[in-house]
């Protein structure tokens, strides 16, 4: 299947952007004491790096990050400038654009969303706005306060009445639904799952979606240069994984047929699977 993404308005980095981050920016950010570079971060009152003090990698950075429009200084110039929040916006924009097309080509009258780690919602928000064909959604999230924000979202889009929140741990999700999903997405919770978690997710998704339906998941590179400052600064500790390592743990419980696109930094992709067969 072919996804239109040609008219997306992705970030991109100049080769000079490029080459200062790679000679000055990340070398700074990863190897000045990390003290000296919190003690900046708080004293400009960072809400980037509360968040992420609060709950590393959490759906609030998300959403800062996704944001873009900061009041503090600090903020501007980590989630304006940073390559990985620059990346999230991107991913953001492809995600949401290859959920759209699989709501519109789906065969199903009204097609029911699952996302797992959903955060508040945001991506399949946009997709569900930008789709043309009647959708739902199901958002599990084990975070309460996601879904706080994300009902109010929902609420300012006119979505409320087509989004059901469930806070829960992903890997129950066998438990939990009443009706099986045509769609489910899983972008920006496989970084932060041990192999074995993510399996235990695959294992119980695929038993309860029909053949045929479509998952995406995101890979993750460190492109971005910066994953010392992460884990010293910020204490976020994310798993790489590339594409087909990805591809290999979605085989093993049912899915093939996969698509992967590139955001253009680099740092993610996007990837499209089918499931083909039962476990
Ligand atoms: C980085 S945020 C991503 C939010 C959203 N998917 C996005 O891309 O904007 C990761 C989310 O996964 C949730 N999460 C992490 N482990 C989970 C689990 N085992 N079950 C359900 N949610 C989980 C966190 O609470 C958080 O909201």
């Amino acid at each position: 299947m072919a996804f239109d993404i040609d008219d997306l308005n992705f970030e991109r980095l100049s080769p000079v952007g490029r080459l200062m981050k790679s000679l000055i920016v990340n070398p700074f950010a990863n190897y000045a004491p990390s003290g000296f570079i919190k003690g900046l971060l708080r004293f400009g009152k960072s809400e980037l790096a509360a968040a992420n003090w609060k709950d590393p990698g959490g759906w609030r950075s998300m959403v800062i990050s996704y944001n873009g429009r900061c009041r503090q200084i600090a903020d501007k110039v980590l989630v304006n400038g940073g390559i990985m929040p620059m990346a999230l916006r991107n991913r953001r924009r492809l995600a949401g654009r290859v959920l759209a097309t699989l709501i519109d080509s789906c065969p199903r009258p009204s097609v029911h969303v699952l996302g797992l780690g959903a955060g508040p919602g945001r991506i399949i928000m946009d997709a569900m706005g930008a789709s043309s064909k009647p959708s739902v959604a199901t958002l599990v999230d084990i975070s309460a306060e996601a879904f706080e924000f994300g009902q109010s979202a929902a609420r300012d889009e006119g979505l409320d009445k087509r989004m059901n929140f469930i806070q829960a741990d992903a890997r129950d999700v066998g438990q939990m639904l009443e009706n099986p999903p045509d769609l489910v997405k899983m972008i920006g919770i496989c970084e932060y799952l041990s192999d074995e978690q993510l399996d235990g997710i695959f294992e119980a998704v695929s038993e309860v979606m029909p053949r045929g339906c479509a998952i995406v998941v995101n890979s993750l590179s460190d492109a971005h240069g910066t994953d010392r400052f992460f884990r010293k600064v910020f204490g976020l500790n994310m798993l790489y994984r590339d594409g087909s390592c990805l591809q290999q743990l979605m085989s093993a419980r049912g899915f093939g047929d996969f698509v992967a696109i590139d955001e253009p930094l680099g740092v993610y992709q996007v990837i499209v699977g089918r499931k083909i067969r039962d476990n």
